[in-house]
């Protein structure tokens, strides 16, 4: 018996050398070790039938034999490996002459999107909710709620596209309908932001577009006052534009707040001496804003006897032109990608 395994070892080891891919070295695993029939295994079955002394000594044999011969397997089994993989880096070899694969075209943001990205991120961090809504807009939210009933004038002054056969629907004017969908909605206190697309029929030029951004904001809270809204003016134009930035309010007319204001901040280019870019004015206009008008407030559901806001809307596509010093807002929406991929 003992015989035996010696010869079946010195066969196996030699087959074993002589294998040369991993397809046989599973064949000859299977002959010597399978479970069924391998012939290994079919040796040491029969060691049950020896005495017991024989069985001791043949048994450390046995053992012996079974762990070379594995042991055998596993070292042809990582050769065999180690040569596919020198196969592959051989045929992964580098061809420095070889000139570039041209660089895929990669995405990245419009400038509009990176105010915006920046403005809901300074917004957040100081507590106010980022809101959303519709561009097709009812003629109440954006103008009646907004204390601009049917015959005002200033409804003349936002060029409205209204919808063929829908009279009171309209493309959005400005982001305000959502300052009476925000309340109406949330309630009070409230802290929130909307940016978004608007629309009027204007005859474009270097600042003007048919199609553009604006952001708006309010709080509406117990004991809001103006030094509330300017603090939070004041500290939007630094964030944009540095901690030099100043901000004008000058009063404006708007039907929905009262004071109303026009914002302007220190021009970017002469730091308010006085350059082409602000006309020599040494300011920019950036926006609206002012105090919430008590009939907006009481179209919000909100008691304007016990809560006072502010509000504003900042032109985001003229945030944008400022940042980066774009002379013609209408660029922004060319789809010109000599422009666009600068950003
Ligand atoms: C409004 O639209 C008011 N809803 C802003 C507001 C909100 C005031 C809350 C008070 C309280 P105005 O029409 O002035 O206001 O527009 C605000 C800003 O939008 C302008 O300062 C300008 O930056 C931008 N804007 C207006 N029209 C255009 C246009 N055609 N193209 C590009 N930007 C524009």
């Amino acid at each position: 018996m003992q015989s035996k395994f010696e010869q079946l070892k010195t066969e196996a080891l030699l087959a074993v050398k002589a294998i040369k891919d991993k397809a046989g070295l599973e064949e000859l695993e299977n002959k010597l070790l399978g479970r069924k029939n391998g012939e290994l295994t079919n040796l040491l079955k029969g060691l049950k039938d020896l005495s017991e002394d024989v069985r001791k000594q043949t048994g450390q044999l046995a053992n012996d034999v079974k762990k070379e011969i594995e042991d055998a397997l596993a070292s042809k089994k990582k050769e065999l490996t180690v040569k596919e993989m020198g196969g592959l880096l051989e045929k992964e070899s580098v061809d420095i002459t070889q000139p570039s694969l041209p660089k895929k075209a990669q995405g990245h943001f419009h400038p509009n999107t990176l105010i915006q990205n920046d403005l809901e991120d300074f917004f957040t961090s100081m507590g106010f909710l980022v809101l959303d809504g519709p561009e097709l807009e009812s003629d109440y939210f954006n103008f009646t709620a907004l204390n601009i009933p049917e015959t005002h004038p200033a409804r003349d002054t936002h060029d409205t596209f209204y919808i063929k056969g829908h009279s009171d629907w309209v493309m959005r004017t400005h982001t305000s309908p959502n300052q009476v969908r925000a309340m109406q909605k949330y309630g009070v206190p409230l802290r929130m932001v909307t940016p978004g697309k608007c629309f009027r029929n204007e005859a474009t030029d270097v600042r003007h577009e048919h199609t553009f951004y604006q952001l708006e904001g309010m709080v509406v809270d117990k004991g809001i006052s103006f030094a509330h809204m300017k603090g939070v003016l004041e500290a939007v134009a630094k964030h944009l534009y540095g901690p030099e930035t100043k901000i004008n309010m000058r009063p404006k007319f708007y039907p929905f707040v009262e004071p109303g204001v026009n914002l302007e901040v220190t021009c970017f280019l002469c730091h308010g001496k006085g350059c082409r870019v602000c006309k020599q004015s040494g300011w920019l206009e950036i926006g609206g804003a002012g105090m919430v008008h008590p009939n907006v407030l009481k179209e919000g559901g909100v008691d304007p006897k016990v809560y006072q806001g502010f509000a504003f809307g900042f032109g985001l596509t003229r945030l944008a032109m400022l940042k980066y010093g774009i002379e013609d807002i209408r660029l922004l929406e060319s789809g010109n990608m000599k422009f666009l991929e600068q950003f």
